[in-house]
């Protein structure tokens, strides 16, 4: 069978009280949206981090950032969850307790159901103030015009897209709840990510120091691979829904 779990594993999953899922790009890839490094395809494969996804580079040029971020929500909000996001809200009815902590910020977990998702650098559809960080309402964005729009909380203040730049920190709540449930689990999933962004890359090896098995999901070799108890090589769609049917036992 493809993708088979081995039995010692699957008891493990079955065992299972509490599970960590941890997400990136490779996730949402076959939802139409384009990973960041992958050679031909990645975002950062045809345009410079530094030059789009920097608090400096939004400081040089805010109207390129932000035209640049409404095309990325535009394909957002065309993207539609796949069958890899499906068997991950229906894992949630098998395992007691199933947490996803998502480096995506496309919200294509929560648009398929699953009810426990952190969202570690934040949501692309949300905006908020570039001075005081506080949210800014699709209502006032609506009403005011302007490339980026002005924030309604601050007079030097734009709107920008509520997502976690290079060289910024990731929101503390987020953060301390996934390493919270990194600690608490029994098995961490980690799915479409190459392993390398801290401090999301450590969530899966906290977990296993705390004695959570470890299974991967991606076509390719990652950082993390050498760690993995099981891997998956595969796409996430597939994959996924093979542990979920290996977990009901319908494989
Ligand atoms: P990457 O673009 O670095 O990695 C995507 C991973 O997904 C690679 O390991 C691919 O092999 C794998 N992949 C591709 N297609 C897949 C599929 N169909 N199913 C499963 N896996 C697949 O993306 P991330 O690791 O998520 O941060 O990148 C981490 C962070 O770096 C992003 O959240 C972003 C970026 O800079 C910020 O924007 C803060």
């Amino acid at each position: 069978m493809e993708y088979e779990i081995d039995q010692t594993l699957l008891e493990r999953l079955r065992s299972a009280q509490h599970a960590l899922v941890l997400t990136g790009a490779g996730m949402s890839a076959e939802s139409g949206i384009p990973t960041f490094r992958d050679a031909q395809t990645g975002i950062w494969a045809r345009y410079r981090p530094e030059e789009l996804a920097t608090p400096e580079a939004f400081a040089a040029d805010p109207g390129r950032v932000w035209r640049w971020y409404e095309e990325r929500r535009e394909k957002v909000r065309q993207a539609r969850p796949h069958a890899g996001h499906e068997a991950l809200a229906a894992l949630e009815h098998l395992i007691p307790s199933l947490t996803i902590a998502t480096q995506n910020v496309d919200g294509l977990h929560q648009q398929a159901g699953s009810a426990r998702v952190i969202e570690l650098h934040g949501n692309i559809l949300r905006s908020k103030c570039s001075v005081t960080h506080r949210p800014i309402s699709s209502e006032w964005l609506k009403d005011v015009t302007g490339c980026p729009p002005p924030s309604p909380y601050n007079a030097k203040g734009l709107a920008r897209p509520d997502v976690v730049w290079f060289g910024e920190v990731l929101p503390q709540d987020a953060l301390d709840t996934a390493m919270a449930a990194a600690r608490n689990c029994d098995i961490c999933f980690s799915v479409g990510t190459t392993s390398l962004v801290q401090p999301a890359a450590s969530l899966p090896l906290l977990a296993k120091q705390h004695g959570a098995i470890l299974l991967e999901i991606n076509p390719v070799d990652t950082a993390l691979s050498a760690q993995a108890d099981g891997r998956l090589r595969g796409p996430a769609s597939s994959a996924l829904q093979a542990v979920l049917q290996q977990l009901r036992g319908t494989a």
